[in-house]
């Protein structure tokens, strides 16, 4: 998909949110993850954890065995449930070292760090030669990004992600939520 085509599905969905005035509320409803490379990573926590109705987090922590990590692509693809999961509006590869030196390199790329950066250590630049965490990231917090950011119609989604150090695939992530 032409990041035009994308751009203009934004704004159709952002203006069908303003006229139906969906009512989003973001929960996690799943996450699997994966260190696809056992001998470059080991995983020590990946969990959703619901504290009580208004309170409910994930947390993920990969150990590395291999550091540093100098570089690294990602593929990041969207889906939405209709009959099965289906591709929605974002797939996209980039180079995760350029995100977080130049935020202007790839919005895209860029909005989703946005969902977990406050909660994670990995908000720097390569290297990096520390374990990933991803820290009791709200529900809320994603709440806020999804539907005041930017707007997504209420649905079933998977955001699965695939992380590959010197062109080898190292990790995946799944992590399913619904908006309603
Ligand atoms: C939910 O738990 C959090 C953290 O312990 C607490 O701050 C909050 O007041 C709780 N909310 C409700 C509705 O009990
Ligand atoms: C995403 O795009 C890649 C490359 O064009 C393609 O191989 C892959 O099947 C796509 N994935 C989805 C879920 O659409
Ligand atoms: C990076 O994370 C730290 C600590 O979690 C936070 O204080 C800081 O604002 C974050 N930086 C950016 C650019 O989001």
């Amino acid at each position: 998909m032409s990041m035009c085509t994308n751009q203009s599905l934004v704004q159709l969905i952002v203006i069908l949110c303003l006229i139906t005035e969906f009512t989003c509320k973001f929960e996690f409803t799943n996450i699997k993850c994966n260190c696809v490379d056992e001998a470059y990573c080991a995983l020590d926590e990946c969990y959703l954890k619901s504290i009580n109705r208004t309170y409910k987090y994930l947390s993920i922590k990969v150990h590395l065995l291999k550091p540093p990590i100098t570089n690294v692509k990602v593929r990041m693809a969207m889906f939405k449930r209709y009959n099965g999961y289906k591709p929605f509006l974002y797939n996209i590869t980039f180079d995760g070292c350029k995100v977080l030196k130049n935020r202007k390199y790839n919005p895209v790329a860029n909005y989703f760090l946005g969902f977990f950066e406050a909660r994670s250590n990995m908000n720097h630049s390569c290297p990096y030669d520390h374990d990933i965490i991803v820290d009791k990231l709200p529900a809320n917090v994603v709440d806020y990004h999804a539907t005041a950011i930017l707007p997504f119609p209420e649905g079933n989604y998977l955001v699965e992600s695939n992380w590959y150090v010197d062109d080898i695939e190292r990790a995946a992530f799944k992590i399913y939520g619904t908006l309603s």
